[in-house]
C-alpha cells in the first residue's frame, strides 16, 4: 500500500499529519528529491541523496541523519510498500515552530518520506512527443537548489495547461533558454546535443546527468553552454528529461513546429541509451 514516514511515524498518507506550524507549510522552507523505483530499486538513490545534501547545504539545513540513515528509511519504507512500481518522495522541512521568518538555528528538521505507485505513462507521450511553451524566467537566483516554494512552477505550469501544452520552458531577459518548470531542456542541432550548464540557473537534473553520460558513450558530439530561445525554436530536435518520465520528446513550442513535427532519431536513441544503463 502507499506509504507515509514522518519522523518516525508510518501509515497511511491520509494519516499522516504536519503541524500548521511546520516551516514547509508557512515558509516553503524546505527541500526534497523525487526518486523513481523500477522493479522494487529505486533508481540513482545515491545522486538523489547527494543532491539532497547538496540543496540542505545552500539553504542552510543542518540534516540529522548521516546520508545511509537516509538511505535506509528510503528503502525500509519503499520496502514495506509492497510497490515495486513507485515513486518515492523525500522531503525535509526546517522544522516546527510558531511562525516567524527567523528560527532558531538547531532547529530540529521534519523528514517525510512517501511511496506511492508510479502513475500510468501514456506511450503516446514518447511516441508522439508534447507542445511547450516559453514563458519569462520569474524564479529566483537558487534554482539548483531542490526547493520546496514551487509557486513560479506551478504558475507556469498552470499557463502550459492552459496553451493545451505539457510544460513552460523559462527564458531570461537575454533570450538564454535555462529549463522546465519540472525538467531540464535539451536540443539537437546538426547532431550536436546542448544543454544549459549546471550553474544556480537551472536544478542539475539526475537524468539530465546520465543523458549526458549517456551522449559520451555513443559518441554523440555535446556542448553544454547557454542556448537561446531561437536556437530552440530552429533546434532539429527538443526534450525534456526528469526522474518520472525519463526522457520526452517535444515537437512543438509555442505553436512552431520542432523539425518535421515528430520526436526525432537523436531523443529515440539517447533514450535507448538510458534505459539499458539503467538495467545494466
Ligand atoms: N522535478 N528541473 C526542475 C525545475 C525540476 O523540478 C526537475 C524535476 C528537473 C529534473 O530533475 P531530475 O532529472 O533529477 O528528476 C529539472 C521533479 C521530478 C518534481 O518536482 O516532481
Amino acid at each position: 500500500m502507499e506509504l507515509a514516514y514522518l519522523n518516525g511515524w508510518l501509515g497511511s498518507l491520509e494519516d499522516a499529519v504536519v503541524s500548521v506550524n511546520d516551516r514547509g507549510y508557512n515558509f516553503g522552507d524546505g527541500i526534497y528529491e523525487v526518486i523513481r523505483a523500477y522493479d522494487g530499486v529505486m533508481f540513482a538513490l545515491e545522486e538523489h541523496l547527494e543532491r539532497l545534501a547538496l540543496s540542505a547545504a545552500a539553504v542552510e539545513i543542518n540534516l540529522p541523519w548521516k546520508r545511509n540513515e537516509l538511505k535506509e528509511i528510503a528503502e525500509d519504507v519503499r520496502s514495506r510498500s509492497g510497490i515495486d512500481e513507485a515513486t518515492v518522495y523525500i522531503q525535509v522541512t526546517r522544522g516546527t515552530a510558531p511562525r516567524n521568518h527567523l528560527s532558531d538555528e538547531d532547529m530540529r528538521p521534519n523528514l517525510l518520506v512517501t511511496v506511492r505507485h508510479n502513475t500510468e505513462i501514456d506511450p503516446a507521450l514518447y511516441s508522439e512527443g508534447i507542445k511547450a511553451i516559453t514563458i519569462p524566467e520569474f524564479r529566483w537566483q537558487m534554482c539548483h537548489v531542490k526547493s520546496i516554494s514551487l509557486q513560479a512552477s506551478v504558475l507556469a505550469k498552470r499557463r502550459a495547461n492552459r496553451a493545451g501544452a505539457v510544460e513552460a520552458i523559462f527564458i531570461l531577459p537575454d533570450g538564454t533558454v535555462t529549463e522546465g518548470a519540472s525538467s531540464n531542456v535539451f536540443i539537437v542541432k546538426d547532431g550536436v546535443l546542448m544543454t544549459h550548464p549546471a550553474d544556480n540557473r537551472i536544478l542539475p537534473g539526475v537524468l539530465r546527468h546520465f543523458v549526458l553520460k549517456v551522449a559520451e558513450a555513443l559518441g554523440t558530439a555535446v556542448k553544454v553552454q547557454p542556448y537561446n530561445i531561437l536556437d530552440l525554436k530552429k533546434a532539429d530536435e527538443v526534450f525534456i528529461t526528469g526522474t518520472v518520465t525519463e526522457i520526452v520528446p517535444v515537437v512543438n513550442v509555442d505553436g512552431k513546429k520542432i523539425g518535421n513535427g515528430k520526436p526525432g532519431p537523436v531523443t529515440a536513441r539517447l533514450h535507448k541509451g538510458y534505459t539499458a544503463l539503467r538495467l545494466r
